[in-house]
């Protein structure tokens, strides 16, 4: 064994609960995610249920996904609600002006939205319209969505079909607002965010988390002026977006053909999220420090070319290992901050930038990112554990990052759950685990690797990334040996 690659588990000092909601996803209606990926029509020869395609459902129901955000993005503040409810033929069509300028026909709308994220057994996470809306429409739309009694929306939801209200609890006012979402100041947003909220009401049962449309990456001006100009009593959440981009911008590199460097740069740019969520925190902190508002990263994942001969609105990429090890190394990092990160939302759930499942027509394959999704299932909801980590670097051209990246929680019934990414391309590491405060009698595994780190999955090999038992472990009393293989994300469950 290598002394040098050493974990000490705290497993009886753990505080704070890891959020299910750190496990969450976003669809927005940009390319083929709600239209194709997940909405077919009920007359579709796609097999679907009222419309709702099958194996998509049915994957997504598998990876039991705790919330998902919609209608976008920034597609939601130009989303007029009204005009996706009813009868679907009568229906307004409008122009999908961000995404590729395509005929958005409103046949997925609230009703659509809501049903499935109930077939699909998830939280339902609504993004309503502050750019091209008004403080009257979000409101009416809230009302539709939330009230029990005799009321104008109440009654047409009613109409519509749906007797009982759905009491929703999530709910963004406004996203992007800096950008897409209506260029504003953050001094001019918190003013509205605080219309825009002081309307969106609690009905019944139904008391909503309210979530403030946050900063991008760096900019912790956002976040002082909102914590300052918004009374905390108005909020929940309050956002963050994230996006690693390998290359810049405007030069983005490709999302399956790229060096160790590049890799290495992305890996890099990932973990980069450590220090957004310690210094927007901070700010945070200053204002609330009890910690009550949670940080919401609701946008967060790589963003690459499109694949070739694809339609550049549509943001259609794959996703290689290194999407893995992107995903692994920020649900490490988020549930290290669990105390102020209370959720976050992938972008975007199908065929779209970090995508967890791919479809063509007929067909559909998981990426390696729904399998690190499906691996790190125990962490949801467990109690975070405090570690300590020494690994060795791996290092490529310009770049350098440890080779190891850990997170430890407990489970309920007392397992200690320790995921570990090894980034390193082809090294093998020996990896001491100590187990402190833990009685170790049973261990389990499991993991997600590949032959390669711009391995991935198509539809003719769908299992070229895959999640498999791992055995490659060794338990004597309180200590733990793993050979943690090259280019893999591990699983590890001791009892
Ligand atoms: O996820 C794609 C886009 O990225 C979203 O619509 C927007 O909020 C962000 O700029």
């Amino acid at each position: 064994s290598n002394a040098q690659n050493r974990l000490i588990v705290n497993a009886d000092q753990g505080k704070t609960t890891i959020s299910r909601h750190i496990y969450g996803h976003f669809a927005e209606h940009l390319g083929r995610n709600i239209y194709g990926g997940i909405w077919v029509g009920p007359n579709s020869d796609i097999p679907n249920e009222d419309g709702y395609r099958k194996d998509v459902m049915q994957a997504l129901i598998d990876l039991e996904i705790p919330n998902l955000r919609w209608p976008g993005g920034c597609f939601a503040d130009e989303y007029h609600w009204t005009d996706g409810i009813g009868d679907p033929a009568d229906r307004p069509k409008m122009i999908n002006t961000h995404w590729g300028g395509v005929t958005e026909d409103n046949s997925f709308g609230t009703h659509e939205f809501m049903n499935f994220a109930k077939k699909i057994g998830t939280e339902p996470y609504i993004t309503g319209n502050v750019g091209s809306g008004s403080v009257e429409e979000m409101s009416k739309w809230i009302e539709y969505i939330n009230f029990d009694g005799v009321s104008p929306m109440a009654d047409l939801r009613r109409r519509n079909g749906q007797e009982e209200p759905w009491n929703i609890k999530y709910w963004g006012v406004g996203n992007e607002s800096w950008g897409c979402g209506g260029n504003m100041t953050p001094e001019y947003y918190a003013n509205e965010y605080r219309r825009y909220a002081t309307y969106a009401r609690d009905y019944g049962g139904a008391k909503l988390y309210k979530i403030a449309g946050g900063a991008n990456n760096w900019d912790y001006n956002w976040t002082e002026v909102l914590m300052k100009n918004i009374p905390l009593w108005m909020m929940d959440g309050l956002s963050l977006h994230y996006y690693t981009i390998a290359g810049s911008w405007e030069n983005k590199k490709s999302a399956t053909q790229f060096d160790k460097e590049t890799y290495l740069e992305t890996l890099r740019k990932a973990a980069f999220i450590d220090e957004l969520i310690t210094r927007h925190g901070t700010i945070m902190d200053k204002y609330d420090p009890e910690k009550r508002i949670g940080m919401i990263i609701d946008e967060w994942g790589t963003w690459f070319q499109v694949e070739p001969g694809t339609n550049p609105g549509f943001l259609y990429q794959q996703n290689t290992m290194r999407d893995a090890h992107v995903a692994a190394i920020s649900l490490n990092i988020f549930n290290k901050h669990a105390d102020r990160v209370h959720m976050a939302n992938l972008a975007q759930t199908v065929n779209v930038l970090q995508a967890i499942i791919l479809t063509n027509e007929t067909d559909m394959i998981l990426t390696p990112t729904y399998h690190v999704f499906d691996l790190y299932k125990p962490h949801k909801d467990a109690t975070l554990l405090p570690h300590h980590l020494v690994s060795e670097e791996v290092s490529f051209g310009k770049e350098k990052m440890e080779a190891l990246n850990v997170s430890t929680s407990k489970s309920d019934d007392g397992t200690v759950n320790i995921s570990i990414a090894n980034i390193h391309p082809d090294k093998k590491i020996d990896l001491d685990v100590v187990l402190r405060g833990i009685e170790a009698k049973n261990v389990s595994a499991e993991f997600v690797t590949a032959p390669a780190i711009d391995a991935y999955n198509t539809f003719e090999k769908k299992d070229v990334v895959k999640k498999a038992a791992f055995r490659d472990f060794k338990l004597n009393k309180d200590s733990l040996k793993i050979s943690v293989p090259a280019n893999s994300v591990l699983m590890v469950r001791v009892k």
